[in-house]
């Protein structure tokens, strides 16, 4: 198994409230993640999971230590290529949808195939293909309020998957949903893995979450242990 993602010795310092000390977050901690492999982080509220997170999706860079991405160093790259690698290669999923209110679901599924300048005949194909995929296909011309919590959150998979990226990185993306909208979608989450062919990354606070996949990882003062 080749790795995709690996995070190396990271260090992620803040200021304190006043200002005069700082506040670690994460202390010289490593991950690695392997092609085609779910991982979960698990770690209690404030541990430190959206902070690493963030990190290794190149949305904020660490006090100390290397991001690589299938060996290359991402924070070497100007924001630019930063930004396009990020585009290209990585879907994000959130606790809150982030869905944009005056759209439609099929329009935010194409959103980022328009930003990287797909056609939108090609992207409104896929973003329908995702749809039936995700089991909405009757909800294409819904705006996010019209839809229900699961239904959201199936959106914002799909519009992740859009750009048909390597690594998935979602962050309490069922912190939101019930017991059972929260199976449906770690069903969907799982299926589409082995269809889209993508790795993923899950940071959540409910050890439950953690049962299917098939790397765990505990974040504790500062430090990723293996479960
Ligand atoms: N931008 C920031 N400035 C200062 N402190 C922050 C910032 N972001 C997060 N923190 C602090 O870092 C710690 C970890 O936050 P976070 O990564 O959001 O944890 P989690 O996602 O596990 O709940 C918390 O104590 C939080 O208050
Ligand atoms: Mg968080």
């Amino acid at each position: 198994m080749s790795v995709i993602l690996e995070g190396q010795h990271i260090t992620k310092q803040y200021k304190t409230e006043s200002g005069d000390g700082t506040l670690t977050v994460l202390d010289n901690t490593s991950i690695s993640i392997e092609e085609g492999s779910v991982s979960t982080v698990v770690g209690v509220s404030g541990s430190g999971k959206s902070t690493l997170l963030h990190i290794l999706g190149g949305l904020d860079h660490p006090n100390s230590g290397t991001v690589l991405w299938r060996d290359n160093s991402i924070y070497d790259m100007d924001r630019q290529s930063l930004a396009h690698f990020r585009n290209t290669n990585l879907g994000f999923v959130f606790q809150f949808h982030h869905l944009l209110p005056e759209f439609t679901a099929l329009e935010n599924i194409m959103m980022p195939a328009l930003i990287n300048g797909d056609s939108s005949e090609k992207a409104g194909e896929r973003a329908k293909y995702l749809l039936n995929e995700f089991g909405i296909p009757d909800r294409a011309e819904h705006r996010p309020t019209q839809l229900s919590g699961g239904e959201q959150q199936r959106v914002a998979m799909a519009r992740a998957l859009m750009n048909s990226p390597d690594l998935i990185l979602a962050d309490e993306p069922t912190g939101n949903l019930d017991e059972e909208n929260t199976d449906i979608i770690l069903d969907y989450l799982y299926n589409l893995r082995d269809i889209e062919n993508v790795s993923i990354l899950l940071i959540t606070h409910e050890k439950g979450i953690a049962q299917r996949s098939d790397n765990v990882y505990q974040l504790s003062k500062g430090k990723l242990e293996a479960l």
